[in-house]
């Protein structure tokens, strides 16, 4: 296992402790919230909670059907304890960008239907200002064009369709993904994805804005867990 690897196994599994018996959690989609789902399944073996998980994407999905974790739909379990997910930046405000595995859509309404969430990272995603991160937003297929002319009025750095034109990278919702080169200016998350939000085509803004509760961080020291002044946690 890489160092980097490390760091992520570490605070996955550390972000483990906020889970408790009878949770229903929301459960995310990366590489480094795979070792909270793997140990949410130890949990459930070895220790014998009772949770069910809600899955944010179809490799989530698969990844907790195959380590038997009973699931839900998000229709069928709207009031969530807990989401545990991994972020591609945060910065002093607990603001995120996420979406670099592309589900940032089901993140986000699952993020949103939970009572807290907890990001887990290792310290290169900690940053002071969010977007050397290529902003990712989840855009309508056929329209995404138009949206992608839009979008580059307002970023800018290039807006690029990820996988390029030829084999776009098609989302779990069947859309496509901009990624947005703004460079690390985003000093006003909230406006800045209400912006991009109101352009038509727009299916989500991979911004998440006063949503996370906690970062569980990895580093060299040790796993550290910041929580947000004023949060939920
Ligand atoms: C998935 O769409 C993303 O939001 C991920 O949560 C984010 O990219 C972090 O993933 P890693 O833990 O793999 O870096």
């Amino acid at each position: 296992m890489t160092g980097v690897e490390q760091l992520k196994e570490q605070s996955g599994i550390a972000a483990c402790r906020f889970v408790s018996d009878g949770m229903a959690l929301g459960l995310g989609t990366g590489s480094t919230v795979r070792y909270s789902i793997i140990e949410i399944a130890r949990m459930i073996k070895e220790d014998g909670i009772e949770v069910v998980g809600v899955p944010t994407s179809e490799d989530t999905r698969v990844l907790a059907e195959h380590l038997e974790i009973p699931l839900r739909t998000i229709d069928e379990a709207i009031d969530l304890d807990l989401t545990i997910d991994g972020a591609d930046e945060f910065d002093p405000n607990f603001d995120l960008i996420k979406g670099g595995g592309g589900a940032l859509t089901r993140e986000k309404v699952v993020a949103k239907a939970s009572k807290s969430m907890v990001v887990v990272a290792d310290e290169t995603k900690q940053v002071s200002t969010l977007g050397e991160f290529d902003l990712p937003i989840e855009v309508d297929s056929i329209l995404w064009e138009e949206v992608s002319a839009e979008i580059s009025s307002i970023c800018p750095g290039d807006v690029t369709l990820r996988g390029g034109v030829g084999e776009p990278y098609i989302t779990d919702n069947q859309g496509f993904i901009l990624d947005c080169s703004f460079g690390p200016t985003i000093s006003n998350p909230k406006s800045l994805e209400r912006e991009i939000s109101e352009v038509s085509g727009v299916v989500d803004v991979g911004l998440f804005v006063g949503i996370c509760d906690a970062v569980v961080m990895a580093s060299r020291s040790g796993v550290e867990t910041l929580v947000k002044p004023g949060g939920r946690l």
